[in-house]
């Protein structure tokens, strides 16, 4: 009996730790019973229009942002602030929006680092989550993610917003995927009026009729306390993308 239950207590613990490896490709959540809404390509106008909402429904959301693709991420210096200081996780989605698997290992570090120190100078965090643009983990992505301690992070349903799919064909992506099983982790678009204001509260309302919890994407891996790269890290200064 108590080896069973210490064998046990091993394997959820090796679960739990490969479910947040470095280097490894994961799509959805380790533990039914959650949602993990995670939205792309910010900040951008809506963020802190999602932060009040996810905010007003007790949720908390995932941002992988960029530096540069709907403009520089310092512009959106208040809405960044907002969003960490409401507990959303913060992750990275890259500085450019690359295909990261064209780059080299010194140019994906780049696209990285550059995310990093922004971050740093805006909240004084690192993330340790990021989305590839296009969902792209081919070449040097994965070693040279795993070799900077990211852990990477794709879907399991993707709402096609950004293919001009209508927040009603988005739904029935989840009504057929349903609510059951681990944890999904859909791919959205926080650059989209209709992502922000009709999919986000239909999927806030299919959460609470289904008794999903709104979580962010660590939490929903069993890693709440992850979702920055450990250490202290100082501002450099730096308030423009340029
Ligand atoms: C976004 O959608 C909301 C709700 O439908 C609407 O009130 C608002 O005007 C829209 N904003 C833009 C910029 O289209
Ligand atoms: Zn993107």
């Amino acid at each position: 009996m108590l080896a069973e239950t210490v064998l046990a207590g091993l394997l959820l613990a090796s679960g739990a730790a490969a479910a947040a490896t470095p280097g490894v490709v994961i799509q959805k959540c380790s533990n039914p019973g959650m949602l993990a809404l995670a939205y792309d390509d910010g900040p951008y106008q809506y963020t802190s229009q999602l932060v009040d909402i996810l905010d007003q429904a007790g949720a908390k959301g995932t941002f992988f942002w960029t530096g540069t693709l709907y403009g520089c991420i310092y512009n959106q210096a208040a809405a960044v602030k907002k969003a960490y200081a409401s507990g959303h996780q913060i992750a990275s989605h890259t500085w450019t929006h690359p295909y990261l698997g064209q780059l080299s290992e010194s140019q994906i570090r780049t696209e990285m680092t550059k995310v990093e120190d922004a971050l740093v100078n805006l909240i004084g965090k690192k993330p340790a989550y990021m989305r590839p643009p296009y969902l792209d983990t081919s070449g040097a992505v994965l070693p040279t993610l795993k070799a900077m301690g990211y852990k990477v992070i794709t879907d399991d349903i993707d709402t096609g917003d950004w293919n001009h799919n209508t927040p009603a064909q988005s739904e029935a992506l989840f009504t057929q995927a349903g609510p059951g099983g681990n944890g999904h982790i859909p791919l959205m678009h926080e650059v989209y009026n209709t992502t922000v204001h009709e999919l986000t509260p239909w999927l806030i309302n299919w959460a609470k009729q289904n008794n999903l919890k709104l979580v962010t994407v660590a939490e929903c891996l069993g890693d709440a306390g992850g979702m920055y790269q450990p250490g202290n890290f100082t501002p450099n200064g730096q308030t423009t993308c340029s």
